[in-house]
């Protein structure tokens, strides 16, 4: 694998269709599931690591997100990426970004709402990387569901002509949903935590039983987190998986997300649901590299 800081070196060291999975580092088994789809369908996989300053709205979540560019270029190795892509943040602002992406109406909800200008930071980064790199598929995890709506709205309405590939949720063995945010969680914010995957299956259970009603579904998946000390929910919400606009009923393809605070770290989940059927994601059988495996 060759590592390479700007977009000019990637593109000589791309031959045939090119993957490109996104990522802010300090690299996990659900990063490394998009890595091994990617190479199981593109002949080149490009891998970026970019702490990405213009979406987040909390700067101290900012200087607290985890960073380690060496295990990162290890892993990502390991997991079969032709090329990684570190940027420095000059290289990708190098002036104050005059030139931001909006996506309508799919980020207006859930994340849109609580973290103002989030999404104009991710959807601005995201074109920043598909101009980039000009990839044939892109990965994006489903555990952010409403980021994985957005960016495939974004590629359809600037006609990048790259295919969107949504990949399944890894979770720990206890159900908690993996993100490099869980490093800062404290062994009691770490058990508070899977309430929130708790909730989500119990939601995903009456849906297997054939409840449809919204209320009753969305309510099973924040009341364990709501009844737990140290959990603050800030949204519980089914959605239009395409759309991600919330959505009254389970008619075809819905995610139904959650979103909470555990002491200073936010947190957010999901499951999809079509047709009576729930993908809950994918449990790992053994601790999270993320704790020191790797
Ligand atoms: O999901 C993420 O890690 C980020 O939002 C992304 C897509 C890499 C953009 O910075």
């Amino acid at each position: 694998m060759k590592v390479v800081d700007t977009f000019e070196a990637a593109r000589e060291l791309l031959e045939g269709s090119v993957g490109l999975v996104p990522t802010m580092g300090f690299l996990h088994e659900g990063h490394l599931s998009l890595i091994e789809a990617s190479v199981a369908r593109a002949e080149t996989t490009v891998v970026t690591v970019f702490v990405n300053p213009l979406q987040f709205d909390d700067g101290g979540d900012l200087d607290d997100y985890p960073r380690d560019l060496e295990r990162d270029i290890r892993l990502a190795a390991d997991a079969g990426a032709s090329v990684l892509v570190a940027p420095t943040r000059d290289y990708m602002y190098p002036t104050r970004p005059r030139t931001s992406v909006m996506v309508d109406e799919v980020g207006d909800a859930m994340e849109g709402a609580r973290r103002p200008g989030h999404f104009i930071g991710v959807a601005t980064v995201v074109t920043k990387l598909f101009a980039g790199t000009d990839p044939d598929l892109a990965f994006f995890g489903r555990k952010d569901a409403q980021q994985l709506a957005l960016v495939s709205t974004l590629a359809s309405d600037l006609s990048f002509k790259v295919d969107i590939v949504g990949c399944p949720v890894i979770r720990e063995h206890d159900g908690l949903a993996l993100s490099s945010r869980n490093l800062r969680l404290s062994d009691d914010e770490r058990r508070a935590a899977t309430s929130l995957s708790a909730g989500l299956m119990q939601a995903a259970l009456l849906v297997e039983t054939g409840v449809v009603d919204v209320a009753e579904i969305v309510g099973a998946a924040r009341r364990m987190a709501d009844a737990t000390d140290g959990v603050q929910v800030e949204y519980a919400e089914l959605a239009d998986a395409h759309s991600a606009v919330p959505a009254g009923e389970l008619a075809g393809r819905r995610f139904l997300a959650i979103a909470a605070r555990i002491g200073d770290v936010r947190l957010i989940d999901s499951i999809t649901i079509e047709d009576g059927a729930v993908d809950r994601g994918v449990p790992l059988d053994h601790p999270s590299i993320l704790y020191g495996g790797a």
